[in-house]
């Protein structure tokens, strides 16, 4: 699962005509590569997340939610296994070893933003966890911002697998999240805790892929 549209790189408005122009930028590339390592440094936190709220579901005793959003956890950390493994095997068709970007401190804003889904998810309530990952999965890449982002960095279309999937994949996880979030029976507190999280993560989204 989880991760963050290509368009909040693309840094400038681009049309068809202008893609057709663009020249590959050695700045932008190592951009590129900085946005791609605080992706996966989020990426590898989503399933051992849902793990967390999986396991707080058990815990929970006549909630009404709980049957449903084992479902959904269930299914969801099966759809997004292994994500941050592609991107990975991507990072070493640019020439990155995935030893160099595992060994490579996080920041302490991914570090807030996850740790703080970690508290939540666990010493709160479990779905409070849908409102990151409505943000996370929320903005999939668009095709055409993956072309740009080929153009303007200048690596082979294979350094782009992870990011391709995800703007086939996302729409129909946020689909499902969607309906999930229509079909829970959620009280108002529970409305609020979601939304304030959604909030929160979008916020602090915003901070860290900014550069
Ligand atoms: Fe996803
Ligand atoms: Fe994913």
């Amino acid at each position: 699962m989880l991760e963050i549209s290509g368009s909040i790189l693309k840094g400038d408005i681009h049309s068809q005509q202008n893609l057709d122009s663009i020249q590959a930028d050695p700045i932008f590339a190592k951009r590129f590569i900085n946005y791609l390592f605080t992706v996966h440094t989020m990426i590898r936190a989503s399933v051992p997340l849902m793990h967390v709220a999986y396991k707080k579901c058990l815990q929970l005793e006549h909630d009404p939610l709980v049957s449903s959003l084992l479902l959904y956890y269930e299914t969801h950390i099966e759809e997004e296994r292994d994500h941050d493994e592609w991107l990975l095997d991507d990072f070493e068709v640019i020439g990155i070893p995935r030893r160099e970007i595992l060994s490579r401190r996080p920041s302490l804003a991914v570090a807030e933003l996850v740790g703080s889904q970690y508290y939540w998810t666990y010493h709160w309530h479990p779905v409070s966890l849908l409102g990151y990952i409505a943000v996370m999965e929320g903005y999939p890449p668009k095709k055409e911002d993956i072309i740009y982002l080929q153009k303007r960095t200048g690596f082979s279309d294979k350094a782009f697998r992870t990011l391709s999937k995800h703007s086939f994949l996302d729409p129909r996880h946020r689909d499902d999240m969607n309906d999930l979030l229509n079909s829970l029976p959620l009280n108002p507190d529970q409305e609020e805790w979601i939304t304030l999280n959604a909030l929160y993560t979008a916020d602090r989204v915003r901070e860290i892929i900014k550069y």
